[in-house]
């Protein structure tokens, strides 16, 4: 996966005629520079100096004395100079903050960390070139995703996560707000290309180009959200309004609260996340070109069909799951194709994510949502013991629907990757890759 994002990226990259990777470096040495910053054995560098014509070199770095012994051993032994996949024995950090002037900068930047990738962002933000890209591991789902210690994922990413079905798509965002957070200060902007969530990590690919007008969007590109605790409906608060005109774009206050207190739908509690990066989090033209790098090396990725499934998704934050929907009524869940009609016949948009089975992306209000729920409710009803007084299912089917709702089958309801049983979720995308175990030995022992 990453190493037909780095060649969809590079196809794009080298075309410029101001890059560093085409003017300034000698003729012989053209392509591009790559810095895997955290290498452990330098296993990731050798592939990319193996599989990527363009690469000029790649610095495998690492901390720990040990580790680049063994990214030499592994340069050796796989026949390759220690010209184009360069070992360095350094703190990650310091080697980035002496990168950062352009004529030193790196053009892609890997950070494949033991957890957090939150202490190289910054370092990494300025090191990279200007268009350059940064391929960002992050591990630490718990803290990410979970919702026990919202406190350590502020202190770390500046965000805090809700208890929500879409916690592994609020942690790619909660990053991504973190990097666009340390980039604005450098007056750089970040354009997520493609952001996989992969059970127990995510994975980003991010080109960073510098920016200070396009830095003026970044408070419209960032967004709180409120999360109920009884049904589960979520609503985004934007943290910045951009209105365009032929003319000239005004940046202003976003109106708010987009939640006023209890829940609308249920009257249970809302709860608050973020600040996390409310703009896409893929960009389509990207997927497909990675696609075609996917689809000529077939039997090398195993990525093709969450990536066909990631170029169809919505572009609006979080999702519902059909379990979650159905549980806050206490019913049956309607099939996924028996909800995908409904909305559709409605008019909205809709559409599955990536990061979770069942998952329901669309732009139609929350209102929409359970008005659907209701009338399927109507057509299947629950059993009354299981409804509680002052529950979410009695609040919600307490109120009748006010459209009316169609489910017969609509034509886009059963997308292509879906009718084809692919497996688009939670599978690793490469043999070996996802954190491994922490070495044992210190670089102080
Ligand atoms: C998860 S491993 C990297 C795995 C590697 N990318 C691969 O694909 O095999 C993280 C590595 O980061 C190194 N590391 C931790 N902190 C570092 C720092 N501040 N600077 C450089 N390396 C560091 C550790 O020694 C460890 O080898
Ligand atoms: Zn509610």
């Amino acid at each position: 996966m990453s190493i037909a994002a780095i060649k969809t990226w590079s196809a794009d990259y080298l075309k410029h005629p101001k890059r560093r990777a085409l003017s300034s470096v000698p003729e012989g040495e053209r392509g591009f520079s790559v810095l895997e910053a955290l290498s452990a054995t330098g296993l990731r560098s050798i592939r990319y100096a193996k599989e990527i014509e363009n690469m000029a070199y790649v610095v495998a770095n690492d901390i720990e004395p040990d580790a680049v012994k063994a990214i030499r051993r592994n340069i050796a032994h796989n026949g390759l100079s220690e010209e184009k996949v360069r070992p360095s024995e350094r703190d990650a950090c310091a080697l980035m903050y002496e990168c950062r002037d352009a004529d030193k900068q790196f053009d892609v930047i890997d950070l494949d960390p033991y957890g957090s990738a939150s202490p190289f962002l910054d370092g990494a933000v300025q090191a990279v070139a200007d268009g350059g890209l940064l391929c960002i591991t992050c591990t630490d789902m718990a803290v990410l995703s979970g919702s026990n210690h919202p406190e350590t994922c502020f202190a770390k990413y500046g965000g805090t996560p809700v208890r929500a079905e879409f916690c592994h798509e609020m942690a790619l965002r909660l990053v991504l707000h973190a990097l666009q957070t340390s980039a604005a200060r450098y007056k750089r902007c970040i354009t997520p290309l493609a952001s996989f969530s992969i059970d127990f990590y995510i994975r980003m690919f991010v080109r960073v180009h510098s920016s200070p007008k396009d830095v003026k969007l970044v408070a419209s590109k960032t967004a709180m959200v409120y999360h109920c605790t009884g049904c589960r409906t979520f609503t985004t608060q934007p943290m910045g309004k951009l209105t365009q005109s032929e003319q000239r774009e005004k940046f202003g206050a976003a109106a708010g609260p987009t939640a006023n207190g209890p829940c609308e739908h249920c009257g249970h509690t809302m709860h608050i996340g973020g600040p996390f990066w409310s703009a896409p989090i893929h960009n389509a033209d990207f997927l497909s070109r990675m696609l075609q790098h996917v689809n000529a090396a077939e039997g090398l990725y195993v990525t093709r069909p969450r990536m066909i499934g990631m170029l169809t998704e919505l572009d609006v934050p979080f999702y519902y799951t059909i379990s979650s929907l159905g549980s806050a009524v206490r019913g049956d869940n309607p099939s996924l194709t028996a909800l995908f009609s409904a909305l559709l016949n409605q008019g909205y948009k809709v559409s599955a994510s990536h990061a979770a089975r069942g998952s329901i992306k669309t732009d139609a209000p929350a209102k929409v949502v359970w008005d659907i729920m209701r009338a399927w409710i109507k057509a299947h009803p629950v059993v009354s013991k299981n409804v509680k007084p002052e529950s979410p299912a009695s609040r919600i089917l307490a109120v009748e629907p006010s459209i009316t709702v169609d489910f017969t089958e609509h034509p886009q309801a059963n997308p292509e990757s879906r009718k084809h049983k692919l497996v688009r979720y939670q599978e690793n995308p490469e043999k070996n890759w996802g954190p491994k175990a922490r070495a044992k030995r210190s670089r102080h022992e």
